[in-house]
C-alpha cells in the first residue's frame, strides 16, 4: 500500500497499477473520506475491494464544505491510525493531499447541484453541498474511478452525488452502501467522539425513533406521513438533551417531502431522515423503508 500526497504522483501510481495488472482493463474503486476512519468507512473499503481490482482511499478534510461556524479546525484527525486501517482492509493507495495541494489558489469554479440541496442538511448547512460536489468532482477527475462507494449514512449526499454524475455525464458508477451501527444502534460517525457520556446515551434516540417508525409502518396499513412526523417528534423530544434540526419523511432519491395524508405502508421509495443536536454536536441518521 502506498501513501501519496500529491495529485501528480497519485495519477502516476494509478496508471502504473492499471498497466501492471495485465489486461489493461483493471477497474479502480474509490472511497472518498475525511478520515478518522471507523467501521463504516472500513465497510466501504471492503465493498470497493470486492468490486474492483485497485482500491483508492482519499483522506481529506475539505475546508470548503464546512460553514464559518462549523468544526473544520477541530474535526478529529488521526493519520497514523487511518493509514493502518486502510492497510488492514487491503487498500492499494491512500491519497492524503494537503489543502494547498487541492486548492492552490482560491477556487473560481464550483460544482453545484440545485433543488436536491435546498432541503434537510442543505437547509441547515448553506453551501455545504457545493463544497461536497466540488471536491468530489475534483477527486473523481484525479482518481478517474470506475466505481465510487458512498455510505447511506449520508443519504442526501448519495442523492446529490448521483444527480451530479447523471447531469454531468461522469463515467463513474455510484455504489450506495448500508449504514454501519454500534451494537446499541447508534450510527457510526467520526463526530461521535464529541459526545459526553450523557449525550452518547441520549443519542440512541435517533436510531430508536427510526426503529419505532419502521415498526409502526409495518403494523399499521393506514398510517400517514403526518402520523410518522408526529411520532418521530414525540420519541425524540422525550430525550431532554436532544434538539431537533429536522425530522422528515420524503421520497428517495427525489427528496420530495410526502404530503401529510400520504400512506406509507409497504413503500420502499421512502426515506425517514433525522438531524438532531446534542450540545454543539449535530448527529444525522436515516432509514430507507423496507417491506417487513
Ligand atoms: P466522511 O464523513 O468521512 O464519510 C466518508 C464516507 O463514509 C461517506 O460516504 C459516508 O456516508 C460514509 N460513512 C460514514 N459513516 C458511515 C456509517 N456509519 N456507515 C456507512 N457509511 C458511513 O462524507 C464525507 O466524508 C465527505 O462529505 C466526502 C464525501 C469525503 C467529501 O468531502
Amino acid at each position: 500500500m502506498k501513501v501519496i500526497r500529491t495529485i501528480s504522483e497519485v495519477r502516476q501510481e494509478i496508471s502504473r497499477l492499471r498497466q501492471s495488472s495485465g489486461s489493461g482493463e483493471a477497474t479502480v474503486g474509490f472511497v472518498p473520506t475525511m478520515g478518522y476512519l471507523h467501521e463504516g468507512h472500513a465497510s466501504l473499503m471492503r465493498a470497493a475491494k470486492e468490486q474492483s481490482d485497485i482500491v483508492v482511499l482519499s483522506i481529506f478534510v475539505n475546508p470548503i464544505q464546512f460553514g464559518p461556524n462549523e468544526d473544520f479546525d477541530s474535526y478529529p484527525r488521526d493519520e497514523a491510525r487511518d493509514v493502518e486501517t486502510a492497510r488492514l482492509q487491503g487498500v492499494d493507495i491512500v491519497f492524503i493531499p494537503s489543502v494547498s495541494e487541492m486548492y492552490p489558489e482560491p477556487t473560481q469554479t464550483t460544482v453545484s447541484v440545485s433543488q436536491l440541496t435546498d432541503r434537510l442538511c442543505g437547509a441547515s448547512r448553506p453551501g455545504h453541498f457545493d463544497g461536497v460536489t466540488t471536491v468530489v468532482s475534483k477527486l473523481f477527475n484525479i482518481v478517474q474511478p470506475q466505481r465510487a462507494f458512498f455510505g447511506m449514512k449520508d443519504a442526501q449526499q448519495v442523492a446529490v452525488i448521483q444527480q451530479m454524475v447523471n447531469d454531468l455525464n461522469m463515467a463513474v458508477e455510484i455504489v450506495p452502501c448500508p449504514i454501519v451501527r454500534e451494537s446499541d444502534g447508534l450510527a457510526l460517525s467520526s463526530r461521535n467522539v464529541y459526545l459526553s457520556g450523557e449525550q452518547r446515551e441520549q443519542a440512541l434516540v435517533l436510531s430508536q425513533a427510526l426503529r419505532v417508525a419502521q415498526e409502526t409502518i409495518d403494523t399499521n396499513p393506514s398510517v400517514t406521513a403526518a402520523d410518522i412526523r408526529e411520532m418521530l417528534r414525540k420519541v425524540i423530544q422525550a430525550s431532554p438533551l436532544a434538539v431537533i434540526d429536522y425530522s422528515e419523511i420524503q421520497a428517495f432519491p427525489s427528496l420530495q417531502p410526502l404530503a401529510d395524508h400520504e400512506m406509507v405502508y409497504g413503500r420502499e421509495d421512502v426515506l425517514i431522515a433525522l438531524a438532531v443536536k446534542f450540545g454543539k454536536t449535530r448527529l444525522i441518521d436515516n432509514i430507507k423503508l423496507h417491506k417487513s
